[in-house]
């Protein structure tokens, strides 16, 4: 048996949200999130304020969602959407302002505070007396997949970590992918957010809970990253093919939602956290270890999909796009491994993970000097 569930209504090409003014318009108030510079940068914001001026909704812009966003910040974002009475929200960026959306939507309807009957870490119970504000997503990168999966990643400080929350509202109701937005990325983020996707379809594609409908997909995403490597290593990405890694991203996602990550990302978290290492390129520099572990014809076919020949061809392709950024003490492998293995998607790897055999990826990983 298995289910597929996928809600989010995804709109594709240039000048999607120009073209499409109803789907973006889902009430009479608009919260706009964003980050500080993801919105202008890209055009997406201009776009949107635009589509709302022409339709006179009124609209205010929170653009004060840093990267990994904090779950005390997002209680914030949630109360002034109250106040400036919105009553759906506009997402637009990359994974931080798309999964900050996702928290502010359920903080606006149920609201935080000492006194009130909803504590800031409800949220990571996933059930809601109201119903999160509905929202749309405009992905200003192409990697997350956010604008089509449930999930939202929150950075805890006092846990030293990031933790999701999910809950069957948390979906986006309307995505749009526009490969102008994305065009003028830097080239090591178009890197960084590529490898992500990547990730997201290679775990969901080797994950315990792989089902037909989501190893279809992933593969399918596979193969069109795999069309654009040459692209990504000498940066040349045009317009059409920003729009097809935007369209794999989403792939990644909707592989993610039915199957979730693995240790890839729970190992990831850390590396970001602790070492400020963007998420793809942290991912990037432990999937070839954790991938030479499993025992299974599945690593091939995802290879195979990529047009890469074998597994120590992608490792060297790895290699060659991402920097080495960082090195790192025994203690701090220690320090990694404990937490990450605590995780919930430790439980999906094809493999028994254990803390001892964290602390030998991360020691292999490519993020060595
Ligand atoms: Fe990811």
């Amino acid at each position: 048996m298995f289910k597929f569930h996928m809600p989010t209504k995804v709109i594709v090409g240039e000048n999607c949200v120009l073209n499409n003014p109803k789907d973006l318009m889902l009430g009479k108030s608009a919260l706009i999130v964003t980050g500080k510079s993801s919105g202008k940068k890209s055009g997406a914001l201009d776009d949107v304020i635009f589509v709302l001026e022409n339709a006179k909704i009124p609209y205010h812009v929170y653009d004060k969602v840093e990267n990994n966003p904090e779950i005390s910040d997002m209680a914030q974002g949630g109360r002034l959407a109250r106040e400036c009475g919105a009553d759906f929200i506009i997402a637009i960026g990359g994974g931080s302002p798309m999964d900050a959306a996702k928290a502010i939507g359920v903080y606006a309807v149920n609201e935080s505070g000492e006194d009130g009957e909803f504590k800031l870490y409800d949220i990571f119970k996933g059930e809601y007396k109201n119903k999160p504000l509905p929202m749309v997503a405009i992905p200003t990168t192409a990697g997350t997949g956010s604008e089509v999966t449930p999930y939202s990643i929150l950075t805890l400080h006092n846990e030293k970590t990031k933790k999701s929350f999910s809950c069957v509202d948390s979906f986006f109701k309307v995505a749009f992918l526009d490969g102008r937005y994305t065009v003028s990325l830097p080239l090591q983020v178009a890197r960084n957010t590529a490898v992500d996707a990547m990730c997201h379809l290679i775990e969901g594609y080797t994950n315990k809970k792989a089902s037909p409908s989501s190893d279809y997909i992933a593969l399918e995403g596979l193969r069109i990253i795999g069309k654009h490597l040459d692209a990504l290593e000498s940066g040349s990405l045009a317009l059409d093919a920003c729009t097809e890694l935007l369209w794999a991203s989403a792939l990644g996602g909707i592989v993610i939602s039915q199957t979730g990550t693995t240790i890839v990302h729970s190992m990831g978290y850390e590396l970001t956290y602790f070492k400020d290492i963007p998420h793809g390129m942290a991912n990037g520099y432990l999937v070839y270890e954790y991938l030479k572990r499993i025992d299974s014809k599945r690593v091939a076919d995802c290879i195979g999909a990529l047009g890469i020949e074998s597994l120590e061809n992608f490792k060297e392709y790895l290699e060659k796009i991402l920097p080495r950024v960082c090195n790192f003490t025994e203690k701090e492998i220690l320090d990694w491994s404990e937490i990450s293995i605590k995780a919930r998607n430790v439980a999906s790897c094809p493999y028994q993970a254990t803390r001892e055999l964290e602390i030998e990826i991360y020691k292999n990983s490519l993020l060595k000097e």
